[in-house]
């Protein structure tokens, strides 16, 4: 199966440096395609390049967030992961093998983690590094059965896990057309439940990651760059992409 996944990214400072470091990962990775869904009313220069230039097959999506839903306290990235849901509905049939990913921008991904992966039936899960206010988070295990979740943060989440600790077949994803992030009622945090309980049900989760006990991805956040000595007025004398 192919690995599709799906990364919502947004015009920032860091942008450049987010997407180099995750393709310096993902051209690593077999039978992997990249969907990369701008945050914003067209694809820019920018992202076009780097992907062209990335060698990681990839598709290049835009879809923009309403200015009302970019506040804090709002889930990030729905209209982003459903425009790429919109494409592999529209782009694959059944009979394609694949699995479906979401693949956060500012994130830390071994190449294990997508070995992992691949063998995802229906809807895998594993732990996630550096998240909820711990170390890590992960789904509990027992007699190979998710029993549980270890969490510091809203236990009372259905399924308490990150954007980044799970993936879900592609025929699961056609199968259910309507799966899709909400914006009504979600609150940050809930996005990844909220989702979840439209595809699957708790007791058929595949742990992954050594009957989740291994850490292979991280919640990494970067940090706000610092531009407070930007000149006002341009100084350098020629045009630098950052
Ligand atoms: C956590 C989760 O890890 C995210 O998957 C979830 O979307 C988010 O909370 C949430 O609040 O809903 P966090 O690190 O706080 O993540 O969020 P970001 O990494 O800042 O954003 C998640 C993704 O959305 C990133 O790929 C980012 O580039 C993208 N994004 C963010 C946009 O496309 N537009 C924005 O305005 C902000
Ligand atoms: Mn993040």
């Amino acid at each position: 199966p192919v690995i599709y996944a799906i990364t919502p990214t947004y015009t920032r400072a860091v942008q450049k440096a987010e997407l180099t470091r995750l393709s310096n990962t993902f051209r690593q990775v077999p039978g992997f395609h990249w969907i990369v869904v701008e945050d914003g009313g067209a694809r820019t220069e920018l992202v076009s390049r780097l992907l062209a230039r990335s060698a990681v097959p990839h598709t290049h999506l835009h879809a923009l967030t309403p200015r009302r839903y970019k506040r804090g306290g709002m889930p990030r990235a729905t209209e982003q992961r459903n425009a790429a849901l919109g494409w592999l509905r529209a782009h694959r049939t059944r009979g394609d093998r694949g699995v479906v990913f979401f693949a956060d921008d500012d994130n830390t991904y071994s190449l294990e983690l997508f070995e992992e992966m691949r063998s995802t039936q229906r809807v895998s899960v594993w732990p996630v590094g550096l998240v909820g206010g711990r170390r890590y988070e992960r789904p509990l295990v027992e007699k190979g059965r998710v029993v549980g979740w270890y969490t510091g943060w809203r236990a009372d989440r259905p399924f308490a896990t990150d954007m980044a600790g799970f993936a879900v077949n592609l025929q699961v994803i056609l199968a259910n057309p309507r799966a899709v992030f909400k914006r009504r009622g979600s609150q940050p945090g809930m996005q990844e439940s909220d989702f979840l309980k439209q595809i699957t049900r708790v007791e058929e989760l595949e742990p992954k990651a050594a009957n989740c006990t291994q850490v292979l991805v991280w919640h990494t956040r970067t940090e706000k760059v610092n531009l407070g000595n930007e000149p006002k007025h341009r100084q350098d004398t020629v045009m630098i992409e950052v």
